[in-house]
Order: structure tokens, then C-alpha cells, then sequence
């Protein structure tokens, strides 16, 4: 199963470090403080920030995986140890005792939902029975009607005619904008990620709930209900 995958200038405008903060803050409630054990892994790290600052705050050891080799560079440039590889056969090295999702498991979307949800499981499963602890920091899409408005979302944009439909709507309405057009992005309600953890071998030990972000008026034509970013804590069941 294939992913599909974003273009370099779609990747570009995740150069940011907006949710580095949170996500460290996150870390240090939901992750027991054992710095010496070992190494924390940040998959789809991107360019280092949450790294950097994670060692810088807890003292931990960290490396990226990130499939994006100016990310790595970046990475390299800040002084964070970086590896080009792939979430989905990611190099084990033997010493790494947290791996984190930060905002990646989205972005892990296939040709249909079934192998979007194939990916988004693999990716977690290759960790299971190597690493005592999984950290996710992922977008929640709560909908007003089940489990819908994600769902949408990912028809959309992973639709090329739906995409070139939408990207011209957004001109007008420039909140429908979205830098995944054409290829797709799959969030996902709080329950629908726990099925999704579950199915991957892992039970959730500890949640730390975002807060609500503003959700701009002709959105809720998607019938979205909540937007955040939530932690999760997993362990092997
Ligand atoms: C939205 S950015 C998140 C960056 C950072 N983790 C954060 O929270 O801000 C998604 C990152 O995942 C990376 N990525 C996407 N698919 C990947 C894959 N299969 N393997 C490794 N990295 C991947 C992209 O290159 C990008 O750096």
C-alpha cells in the first residue's frame, strides 16, 4: 500500500514550530521522566523544533525520521540529530525507548480510506514490542453528525476534481483553503484515533484534551463541531 505523498512546496508550510509548545508540554505531563533510558524518536519531526526543544526542557536524547531531506538538513543545521527515513519502515537503531507522532499520522493517506487506515496503523504497529511508549500529538475533528466532517474533509481533498473545485471556492472563501488539495488528509473524530491505536496493538494510558480553536463561519458548513489538538499516551496491550 502506497502513500501519497505531498509535494516539497506543500511540505514547506510545515517550517513552522506553532505547536512545539504544546506538544512539549504534553510530553512532560503524559511521559514518565527517564532521560537516561534512552532515546526519544520523532517521526515526521520535520525540521528538529520539537526535538530541540524537548531535549532542551527534559534532557532528553532525540533523533528525527522525517522522509523530507531539507527537514533534515534543518535538523542538522540546529544541532538535532536527523535520519531521512519512512514512517512506514523506519530504521530501528536499538536505543530508543519513546517514539512520538507528532501531527504525522494525518498526512499518512493511501489511494481509500481502508488503506489510509491501513498506513496510519502500520506506522504504529512498527513500534509495537520495541518501544515501551508511544507519544501521539494529533488534530481532532469532532463533527455535529458521527463521525462526518473529517471524513469530508479527506474526500475532498484527496479528490483531484473535488480539490481543483475547492481550491477555486477558496479564492473567494480563502478559509476552504487547504495545502493537502489533490493529495488528501485524513484527521479523525477522538474516538475514531483510539479505535485506530487499539487496532494497531495499543491501549491509551493517559489523554492530555487540547483546547477548541477558533472554527472560521463557513467551515461549519462541514458540520464541524470541534477542532483541537489532543496527546496521547500508548503502551503495548
Ligand atoms: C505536518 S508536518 C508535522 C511536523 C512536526 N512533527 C510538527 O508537529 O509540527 C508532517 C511531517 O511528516 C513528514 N512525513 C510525512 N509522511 C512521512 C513518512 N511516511 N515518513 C516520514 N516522514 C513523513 C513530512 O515530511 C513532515 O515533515
Amino acid at each position: 500500500m502506497n502513500q501519497k505523498i505531498l509535494t516539497q512546496e506543500q511540505i514547506s508550510s510545515f517550517y513552522h514550530d506553532e505547536f512545539v509548545a504544546d506538544q512539549v508540554r504534553d510530553f512532560g505531563e503524559l511521559v514518565d521522566h527517564h532521560p537516561e533510558d534512552g532515546v526519544v524518536v520523532d517521526i515526521g519531526g520535520g525540521c528538529g523544533f520539537f526535538a530541540r526543544a524537548l531535549s532542551a526542557s527534559g534532557g532528553w536524547r532525540t533523533r528525527v525520521i522525517d522522509m523530507d531531506p531539507a527537514s533534515i538538513e534543518s535538523c542538522t543545521s540546529i544541532g538535532v540529530e536527523g535520519r531521512i527515513g519512512n514512517a512506514l519502515a523506519p530504521a530501528v537503531e536499538g536505543d530508543e525507548r519513546v517514539v512520538c507522532f507528532n501531527l504525522i499520522l494525518h498526512h499518512l493517506v493511501g489511494s481509500s480510506e481502508s488503506a489510509t487506515r491501513s498506513l496510519q496503523i502500520d506506522a504504529l504497529r512498527k513500534w509495537h514490542g520495541r518501544v515501551p511508549t508511544l507519544f501521539v500529538n494529533e488534530y481532532i475533528y469532532q463533527s455535529f453528525l458521527g463521525r462526518l466532517s473529517p471524513r469530508l474533509i479527506f474526500e475532498i481533498t484527496s479528490s483531484r476534481m473535488l480539490s481543483l473545485f475547492a481550491s477555486m471556492v477558496a479564492r473567494i472563501v480563502p478559509s476552504f483553503k487547504a495545502n493537502t488539495f489533490g493529495v488528501g488528509v485524513r484527521f479523525r473524530s477522538h474516538e475514531d484515533w483510539c479505535e485506530i491505536f487499539e487496532e494497531a496493538g495499543y491501549k491509551v494510558t493517559k489523554v492530555a484534551i487540547g483546547s477548541p480553536e477558533p472554527i472560521a463561519h463557513p467551515l461549519r458548513l462541514l458540520l464541524i463541531r470541534t477542532i483541537r489538538r489532543d496527546s496521547y499516551r500508548l503502551e503495548p496491550k
